[in-house]
């Protein structure tokens, strides 16, 4: 084999980012905030076909790639992104600089609308470039104001750049993004001692509650909106989830989480989707018409198809509800559930407890599909060395007399 074969061996699964000026592989690769657990291939000064020497990057693995993947044409304005999947070249394109950025850099100006003190509108810029990448200047729609190439490195390459979750997206980093926000924030709630557990809607008194009401911050959100419509996303790719026409949020923590993913799914991915929500009140119009009963119905088309995201899965029966309601809307297809967290309990209440779990129970008696970003026994492996004794034995009891999984 000669040394371009040995360098440039081929993958099974995953990405190569081809192409990029020799010597800029690692800036890109600090870019992409790839898996540190990943296994990458970084080739350095490779001799290229076209023109002299270049650097290429393979990532094993299966990935999806956000739009901000573009921002890499800051670095590496050649650059092609191949998606390798069975040995295939599957998709390729060359990596272009966006035409407008949203939300990444600062305007220089502080006097800028945007760098308002309170309520400032997300930045924008125009890219403009005549001539190489050298001539990059982006311009603030604001204010006109520009932001050089120099900065623009600058910013990039400083260690408070971070494109929301990063170009690269796995499975993997989005349990991790998802699971780092639960605990940095406090939405993973433990109780003050082990005598006054959290009761639970089904009765049952838990040795922790997930709260995604402490998710309210600009940060939290982002958070979430990320790894939600990447979620989705990555499991479209996978042929795992149907595409669909709305996301179904039930009330009310349902609400923002419908509408982020809705949001993320268009800024990250650019697709378009509406989302609905129930009213809770719905009983005191005694009205039951769909429009009354689910906000967003107006646009619904019979035979279109509906994403159900919501917080946790506990015993299952307000999963039961929304299926109920959504039925006023006619002929529909619910084409699965993500929910933020599975607690992995089986069905029923304090006492009388069913064989099945909330998830099997919805996946084989009502045919639809559930998929979780998290779950209670990974989050219980992070946490479980920080808990004392007596509240880790909360834990490994209310497991094993109500989960679907034991915990140790
Ligand atoms: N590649 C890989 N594993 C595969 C298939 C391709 O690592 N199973 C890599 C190749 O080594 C190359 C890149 O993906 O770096 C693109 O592959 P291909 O399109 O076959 O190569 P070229 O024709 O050289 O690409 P281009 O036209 O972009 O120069
Ligand atoms: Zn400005």
């Amino acid at each position: 084999m000669s040394d371009r074969q040995l360098l440039v061996s081929k993958i099974e699964n995953g990405i190569v980012i081809d192409h990029i000026p020799a010597g800029k592989a690692f800036q890109v690769l600090r870019l992409l905030k790839v898996d540190p657990k990943a296994r990458a291939l970084i080739a350095q000064n490779v001799e290229s076909r076209s023109h002299g020497a270049k650097d290429l990057i393979k990532i094993e693995g299966s990935y999806l790639t956000s739009k901000e993947i573009d921002l890499i044409a800051f670095v590496a304005p050649s650059a092609t992104l191949n998606v390798i999947e069975d040995w295939q070249v599957k998709e390729k394109r060359r990596i272009l600089l966006p035409e407008q950025i949203e939300g990444i850099f600062s305007c220089p100006n502080p006097l800028c609308p945007t760098n308002a003190e309170y309520t400032p509108p997300r930045t924008r810029f125009d890219v403009e470039a005549d001539d190489g990448v050298e001539s990059i200047k982006l311009r603030c729609t604001y204010c006109d104001s520009l932001l050089y190439y120099g900065s623009i490195l600058d910013y990039i390459n400083s260690d408070g750049f971070s494109l929301e979750g990063g170009g690269l997206v796995s499975r993997e980093k989005i349990e991790q993004v998802f699971l780092d926000i639960l605990m940095k924030k406090g939405a993973l709630r433990l109780p003050p001692n082990p005598d006054e557990p959290f009761i639970l809607k089904s009765g049952r008194p838990s040795p922790y509650f997930v709260n995604l009401g402490a998710l309210t911050d600009g940060e939290s959100l982002a958070a979430v909106k990320w790894a939600f419509a990447s979620y989705v996303v990555l499991l479209m790719e996978q042929g795992l989830l149907k595409d669909f026409d709305y996301v179904f949020g039930p009330s009310y923590k349902g609400i923002s989480l419908a509408t982020l993913t809705c949001e993320g799914l268009k800024e990250l991915y650019g697709m378009d989707k509406r989302y609905m929500y129930d009213r809770k009140e719905e009983k005191d119009y005694g009205d039951l018409s769909a429009d009354k009963v689910i906000v967003g119905a107006g646009y619904f088309e019979q035979g279109q198809r509906i994403l159900i995201v919501d917080d946790t899965i506990t015993t299952g029966t307000t999963k039961v509800e929304s299926i109920e309601k959504l039925k006023l809307l006619g002929k529909h297809e619910v084409v699965g559930f993500i929910i933020a967290v599975d607690r992995q309990e089986k069905m029923g209440d304090t006492e009388n407890i069913e064989e099945n779990g909330a998830v099997q129970y919805i996946e084989e008696e009502l045919g639809l599909k559930v998929f979780s970003i998290q779950n209670i026994q990974k989050i219980y492996g992070r946490i479980k060395d920080s808990l004392d004794e007596d509240l880790r034995r909360l834990w490994v009891d209310y497991y094993s007399k109500y989960g679907t999984e034991k915990l140790e």
